[in-house]
């Protein structure tokens, strides 16, 4: 079957299973106006050893279930065989973007994701592909990517869906215990107060790092990796907040980590 051909969009969402309402939003917004295909793949090279990746929730009867409920019309999961075999040496690396932020706490990461979203563009051919602002980097990342290499496919950011007591949506959260989960939502409130400091005229952007910190930190076993308020295209740290800026940050709570962020606007 060749879609292409056939004068259909394709709109693609790549993800890692163990799927959510944050994954079925992609999918929502592909759906409306493509032929939709979803990957999933856990994809060995963008963890690093000591990471989650024999961990890592796989639910697959569970996924094919809600895949179908939100409307994907083709499922593919590859297996590794597949997408690495024997012999295999090519990866992507995008530079600058990814030494900073996450790529700091993850070496190697981004270098995985860039190489198998390529092929998994490569593979699929879609015409449109749909990523998280909950991986703000990563879509960055792929972003980056994309204008590099003069792929001819149209990516899409799509805002963080979150639970009701405000922490983003992600596989990883069925990782945290009850206290923890509490702990967890100290993220979303640190970013909302971040918001309403530079609303009220705050410019210094180590004043409000602090306050965030402050609040995470109220919580038990909490440990940040980084809180930065940065440049949302070069993610380059800023010191003044007087132009739109991106409030991202990584925490660590029991050992499992969690990402977070929002843009902030500067009236
Ligand atoms: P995964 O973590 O499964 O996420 C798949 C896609 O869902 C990503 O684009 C991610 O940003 C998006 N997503 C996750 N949680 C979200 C939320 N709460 N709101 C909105 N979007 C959300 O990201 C990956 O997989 C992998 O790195 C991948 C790109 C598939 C490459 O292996």
């Amino acid at each position: 079957m060749n879609l292409r051909s056939r004068n259909n969009s394709i709109g693609f969402v790549p993800t890692m299973g163990a799927l959510h309402k944050g994954h079925v939003h992609l999918i929502e917004r592909a759906r409306s106006n493509n032929t939709v295909i979803l990957s999933i793949f856990v994809n060995p090279k963008q963890f690093a050893p000591g990471e989650d990746y024999n961990r890592y929730p796989r639910y697959i009867e569970k996924d094919k279930v809600i895949a179908t409920d939100s409307g994907v019309d083709i499922l593919f999961l590859p297996s590794t065989d597949e997408i690495y075999p024997e012999g295999y040496k090519t990866f992507v690396n995008v530079e600058g973007i990814t030494d900073l932020l996450c790529g700091r706490f993850r070496p190697g990461h981004f270098k995985g994701v860039a190489t198998v979203v390529l092929k998994l563009f490569n593979i699929v051919m879609p015409h449109r592909a749909y990523f998280g602002e909950k991986d703000y980097q990563q879509m960055l990342v792929i972003k980056s990517m994309v204008r590099d290499l003069n792929l001819d496919i149209e990516i899409f950011g799509i805002p963080i869906v979150r639970d009701d007591d405000g922490l983003a949506m992600s596989s990883r959260n069925v990782y945290l215990g009850r206290e923890e989960r509490v702990s967890a939502t100290s993220l979303n409130r640190a970013l909302k107060v971040s918001r309403e400091m530079v609303k009220s005229g705050e410019m210094n952007a180590q004043k409000i790092i602090s306050e965030m910190e402050r609040i995470i930190k109220k919580g038990d076993g909490i440990e940040i990796d980084y809180i930065s308020l940065c440049n949302p295209e070069t993610l380059e740290d800023i010191k003044i907040v007087d132009t739109r800026v991106l409030v991202a940050m990584a925490v660590r709570i029991g050992g499992k980590r969690l990402i977070d962020n929002c843009i902030v606007e500067v009236k």
